[in-house]
């Protein structure tokens, strides 16, 4: 990692003797371990500076300890529409309680990651920047909010922060700076340099006649390196679709060929590999918005709030809103300039090496919408889906997941709740659990729309019951009967044994929608501890946070 070696020389004079200087933290927030990452990043650079710096996850830190702490630097993300992280949660809870102490001796900085594409960007480390702020902590240096390519914001936001901390000055440079690489990357393999792995095995886990076009994935890691656990992410970097992107050159009459200034490779490779060409852009929208005349959009910018822009935009893409108006045209320079960079799309991997060492399996659900009188679909699920085909090559790398593991104790029984694609992780946890003989007792709720149609994984997860490891199985298919029927509906339902599992020292894990799965399973799960712990709403909330901060209730939630 060239950008950590070069940090790594000492900036400072001549090593002096060594003052007895305040320790200092580096404090993360992560759903997905991108902040964990950068916050590792921070401390090799630090040690590099002689600081010899402590990191923790922000629920790791009692917040009376964190009171007494003099040098603290925080990298958080911020998920779904402006949430805090889970392993924050605990730690804004105490932030915001009304017996938090003053923290007027502490120095502090803030790194926020976020995602511009969504409401509340970059909204956990801002919220946690000001809090501390008001609890009297010195700000030493601004905070800086990243997009999603934060690489190299992270990086000089890091060299600034640590120059700028009390005990800076009197750090000596550290003898030897060896520096780890970061963790949430594997081997060499990266979101820069990612691995071009085979597609082996493609399937469809749902029926032609299901709404949904759910696939199983495999890929080959050859002799990669790449290495992964159970629980962690495979990122996926996507190709575009190349019909979009010929219909994109038609529309705005370039030739693929044309060259772009500032770039090496002309129009037709930039938008086929290198830019966002599916999701439009703030920047594209307003400059269309000024040339298009269109009534309807003008009005939801100038007077409409922003779920009215959210309704407008929803289903639309680039060329959609190219074509809101047939005289917007713009040159290649112009349009390049207002496109994201192409992201690569996380999903949870549904394999365990020890079961099926040498490979990795993907749940993919495929996107597919209907707009504008034309067919849409998800940059990535249908790369996956239609265009990489058998035998052919996605750029992978392995985004670790540290934190979201089956239970360490063989012997301790974990509940996971998975509707959707949500099963995919619980997969993996189960087939590592046969590969161990781990003896703990394990418990899936699963659902989807129909049974027909969307059982996912059915045949394998009768295997796995018939074979003891699944413990137990409750279904919950939504559109089999009249009234709607969810995976917390089932939890409810079996809620004194869930409850008895828990007082087991089960551990409870969740995957799938954010925006209303999890949150209504957090209910239910609040409303069982409740009802059969005989517990009050205040101390059953106790008792999930202690799960919590036990690591004993898991969310890998998108
Ligand atoms: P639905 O589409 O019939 O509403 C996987 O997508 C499953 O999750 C589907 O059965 C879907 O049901 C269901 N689902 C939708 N909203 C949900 C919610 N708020 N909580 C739990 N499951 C939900």
């Amino acid at each position: 990692n060239s950008r950590l070696l070069e940090a790594a020389s000492p900036t400072t004079g001549s090593a002096t003797v060594e003052a007895a200087r305040a320790p200092l933290h580096i404090l993360y927030g992560t759903q997905t371990g991108n902040a964990e990452a950068v916050a590792n990043d921070a401390a090799a650079k630090a040690r590099a500076l002689g600081f010899e710096p402590q990191v923790l996850g922000l629920d790791d830190v009692d917040i009376a300890r964190f009171a007494v702490m003099e040098q603290v630097v925080i990298v958080v993300s911020t998920y779904g529409e402006g949430e805090m992280p889970d392993n924050a949660h605990l730690f804004w809870k105490a932030l915001n309680a009304p017996t938090v102490p003053r923290l007027e001796a502490m120095s502090f900085a803030v790194l926020a990651l976020g995602d511009t594409g969504y409401d509340g960007f970059c909204q956990a480390g801002k919220l946690i920047d000001t809090r501390l702020e008001q609890l009297g902590a010195h700000r030493i240096a601004p905070r800086v909010d990243c997009d999603v390519d934060y690489e190299a914001p992270a990086a000089a936001w890091i060299d600034g922060a640590l120059a700028a901390l009390p005990d800076a000055s009197g750090a000596a440079p550290a003898p030897v700076a060896a520096v780890q690489p970061a963790p949430g990357a594997t081997g060499a393999w990266s979101r820069r340099n990612p691995y071009p792995a085979v597609v082996t095995e493609i399937r469809r886990l749902s029926s032609a006649a299901s709404s949904k076009d759910i696939r199983h994935v495999e890929f080959a890691l050859g002799d990669s390196g790449l290495t992964y656990e159970a629980g962690d992410a495979l990122g996926v970097i996507p190709v575009n679709d190349p019909g979009l992107v010929t219909a994109l050159l038609a529309r705005l009459q370039l030739r693929p060929d044309v060259p772009v200034a500032g770039h090496e490779r002309p129009l037709g490779e930039l938008l086929a590999a290198t830019f966002e060409i599916r999701t439009p852009s703030r920047d594209l929208v307003m400059a269309i918005e000024a040339r298009a005349n269109d009534d309807a959009l003008t009005h939801v910018i100038r007077h409409g709030d922003k779920e009215a822009l959210d309704a407008f935009l929803w289903g639309k893409d680039v060329l959609d809103l190219l074509d809101l108006n047939p005289a917007i045209a713009f040159d290649a320079e112009a349009f390049v300039g207002m496109l994201r960079p192409l992201q690569h799309r996380a999903y949870s991997i549904s394999s365990s090496p020890l079961a099926h060492p040498g490979h990795v399996h993907l749940t993919v659900a495929a996107v597919r919408w209907r707009a504008e009188h034309r067919d849409h679909g998800g940059v990535c699920s249908t790369f996956l889906a239609d265009r990489v085909g058998l035998g052919g090559a996605a750029n992978v790398f392995v985004s670790a997941n540290k934190s979201f593991r089956p239970p360490a104790d063989p012997a301790a029984p974990m509940v996971m709740i998975g509707p959707g694609t949500g099963i995919a992780p619980f997969r993996a946890f189960l087939q590592q659990r046969q590969a161990t003989g781990a003896s703990g007792r394990n418990w899936l709720f699963f659902g989807d729309q129909r049974r027909e149609h969307d059982f996912s994984y059915e045949d394998e997860l009768a295997e796995m019951s018939r074979g003891g490891v699944l413990t137990r199985l409750d279904l919950a298919f939504s559109r089999d009967q009249a009234e709607k029927i969810y995976v917390q509906d089932r939890m409810r339902e079996n809620g004194r044994d869930l409850f008895a599992w828990l007082e087991d020292g089960a551990s409870v894990y969740v995957c799938g929608d954010a925006s209303r799965m999890a949150k209504d399973v957090d209910a239910a799960l609040h409303e069982i501890v409740g009802r059969h712990g005989g517990l009050s709403p205040e101390a059953a909330a106790d008792y999930v946070d202690d799960l919590r901060k036990a690591k004993r209730y898991l969310r890998d939630v998108y």
